[in-house]
């Protein structure tokens, strides 16, 4: 079939029609190999003009489709839908951004804007030209759950899912569910009993039809994917497997032992919290008078930062000695008080009751606790930094606040799950703002205390939250995802296993070195890196493949290269950047042509050599800053990539200066800006 593209060219009112020449853009769309029909549409996007555009399919028979507009980030759906009801495939749309990335950004120079929109619109049609259709993926959700955990996250969590008429498997690696709220006394800030609030949880499961408990159990093994997971659970040496739609972890955290550290298992009477807290629950701390509680130890030091609780523990326990004794001296030994919230006036309140005394001590930690020889009887010494004066006293119990740390099971689980964890053993989210209840593998969730250390009203928050992220996929009863995925090509791949080992969500399958692997697409994220790492070229991406990429390349490259700076971008921050310079109307140099790619990890050696080859001024690539890549770590990976093309290219003696690469928030249009205003200024550009 020949290939009919159809160009649209968007007006936007004056927001492109100001500053870039439209109607010429559409004169030189029309000239382009492979381009049946070209116009000029004063809104693209209204109503009317969408079925203008379906109309036009029609009548022209075109079967690819190049809107140039705005951003791909906010209308590409809007497009999409449009071509599909127009009878065509989805896939064979391509976007073309000549407003974020031409007129809002170039508006002092409309005729070089109205040249970068004419080789964006080239770059586009080349692409479109050799686009293929595709498929969304459909992958159907039961209505089961596995809630690895059995703490207070794990058991809220089950409650909720259950609640919504799901089936859920609890399981626990202790004999008891309630996790560290076992050893705790009471919990803040609300001073209930902890051994209460656990029962109550035990006694609502137990009851509830749609909970099973596993005890004494810990996840074998995992298989599959959303919707489809197969378990196996081992249990005091039996095992058992069951089938899941849905996983949420809530494996939660245990406090640091700082052993060494302030006379830490030197002296008995130096505890830590956790240990003060078995000892009030099991009445076994007998009288004290004088307690020293030192917050941040183990903490906000370089190895780790604030452990979010300590100060509302610290508080908490300190009220409890107190109303044990009220005669009772307490001193919180402190480097910065963090409290939010609503949780700042029980604090506040408690302090002035209780008469609780605070000591700033110095940021360098340096407080000294030894044993004066009398009785077991210790004796503090710091420097007290708002008074200004050395600080001493002579407690009989000194409590240390102490870091947390992930649980000991996570280690496992990451590679189980294939998830992403942080060195101190939490796991970690998809993202930070966007999805924080989410692993970035569809179907996995997470909560509570397996995150990072959290009160108990954030435990409850984020365990509801979880729930319901979980309830999602199962109440609709499948997931949809888009047909971006990698296909191998057979021939061409010598099964050495690479793509397997750089693919960070078990999305390719490799046996063994007799047969090719193959791309289990319900977990694919078409994210590129195996892609780009394949030493074969075996691997492709839909829509986004070698030969599209690189014919974008060319054609942006046609003319004028030595003018040129070819930036491949990421989809989701380093074109929100992109956009952000756009919306703000930060003006930069017309020099820079954008590639789109989902993620930096799809970058290529071969599209910086391409370009170089064909003499471009420079290439950038910009992806999202570390650690944001939306697929986990494709930027350290093309970071990486770089160093080594550079490397490679040097012992060819080739220049390398021409290479760039800027990590960006979504957030960072100043910092694009500037970017390639230094690249144009470095590299001596002029057009
Ligand atoms: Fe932006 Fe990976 S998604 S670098």
């Amino acid at each position: 079939m020949n290939v009919r593209v159809g160009v649209f060219v968007c007006n936007c009112g004056t927001n492109i029609g100001g500053v870039v020449n439209v109607a010429d853009v559409v004169e030189y769309a029309s000239q382009l190999d492979g381009v049946a029909f070209a116009e000029e549409g004063k809104w693209i996007c209204s109503v009317d003009y969408l079925s203008k555009i379906k109309e036009s399919i029609a009548e022209h028979k075109l079967n690819r489709v190049v809107v140039a507009c705005c951003t791909p980030r906010t209308h590409e759906p809007t497009f999409k839908s449009t071509i599909k009801e127009a009878g065509l495939n989805p896939y064979l749309l391509e976007f073309v951004s000549i407003r974020e990335q031409s007129s809002w950004v170039h508006k002092s120079n409309p005729k070089l804007a109205t040249e970068k929109a004419k080789d964006l619109v080239k770059m586009g049609v080349a692409k479109a030209i050799l686009l293929e259709p595709g498929e969304d993926i459909r992958i159907s959700v039961g209505k089961n759950c596995l809630i690895i955990g059995g703490g207070l996250a794990g058991m809220t969590a089950a409650l909720a899912v259950a609640d919504q008429g799901f089936k859920v498997d609890l399981i626990e690696k202790n004999s008891k569910l309630g996790g560290i709220l076992n050893k705790l006394d009471t919990l803040a800030p609300f001073d209930i009993d902890a051994g209460e609030i656990v029962n109550d949880k035990i006694g609502k499961i137990t009851k509830h039809d749609n909970i099973k408990v596993h005890t004494n159990t810990e996840l074998e093994d995992v298989k599959g994917h959303i919707g489809n997971y197969k378990v196996k659970l081992g249990n005091n040496g039996n095992t058992e497997e069951l089938e899941a739609s849905t996983i949420i972890a809530a494996t939660g955290m245990n406090e640091i032992e700082p052993q060494g550290l302030i006379g830490y298992g030197k002296f008995p009477n130096i505890i830590t919290q956790l240990q003060l807290d078995e000892k009030l629950r099991s009445k076994s701390l007998g009288k004290v008078k004088n307690v020293a509680i030192i917050n941040c130890v183990n903490s906000r030091n370089e190895e780790r930062g604030c452990c979010n609780i300590g100060c509302l523990v610290a508080i908490k326990n300190a009220v409890t000695i107190k109303e044990l004794n009220k005669d009772a001296k307490v001193h919180i030994f402190y480097r910065d008080i963090n409290i939010e919230g609503e949780d700042v006036n029980y604090f506040k309140e408690a302090v002035r009751k209780y008469d609780i005394k605070l000591i700033r001590y110095p940021d360098d930690g340096k407080i000294e606790v030894f044993g004066n020889g009398k009785n077991g009887a210790l004796t503090l010494k710091t420097y007290d930094i708002l008074i200004g004066k050395e600080f001493k006293i002579n407690p009989d119990l000194v409590v240390l606040t102490t870091g947390f740390q992930g649980d000991s099971t996570v280690e496992k689980l990451r590679g189980l799950l294939k998830v992403s964890a942080n060195p101190d053993g939490f796991f970690q989210e998809a993202h930070i703002k966007l999805r924080p209840l989410d692993f970035a593998n569809d179907g996995i969730y997470l909560c509570g205390c397996a995150r990072n250390p959290k009160s108990i009203r954030e435990t409850i928050e984020e365990s509801l939250g979880a729930a319901m992220r979980a309830g999602i996929p199962m109440k609709k009863g499948y997931v949809e995802a888009e047909g971006i995925v990698a296909d191998i090509n057979k021939e061409l791949c010598n099964s050495c296993g690479l793509c397997a080992k750089t693919c960070e969500f078990g999305a390719i399958e490799f046996v063994d070195k007799t047969q090719p692997p193959n791309v289990i697409k319900a977990l694919c994220k078409g994210c590129g890196t195996c892609a780009a790492e394949c030493p074969n070229d075996a691997i492709d991406i839909v829509h986004y493949t070698n030969e599209q990429i690189l014919a974008q390349v060319d054609a942006a490259l046609e003319e004028r290269p030595e003018t040129k700076i070819i930036a491949f971008c990421c989809h989701w921050c380093a074109l929100g950047a992109v956009d952000i310079a756009g919306v703000s109307r930060f003006e930069y140099p017309t020099n820079i042509q954008i590639i789109r790619v989902m993620c930096s990890g799809r970058v290529d050696a071969k599209f910086i050599e391409r370009a170089l080859e064909l003499n471009a001024a420079g290439v950038l690539v910009a992806g999202c800053e570390f650690p944001t890549c939306h697929y986990i770590n494709g930027n350290d990976k093309c970071k990486d990539r770089i160093e080594r093309l550079k490397k490679k290219l040097s012992k060819k003696n080739i220049d390398t200066s021409k290479i760039w690469d800027v990590w960006l928030s979504a957030a960072d249009g100043p910092k694009f800006v500037a970017t390639v205003k230094n690249m144009v200024e470095e590299l001596k550009l002029g057009r």
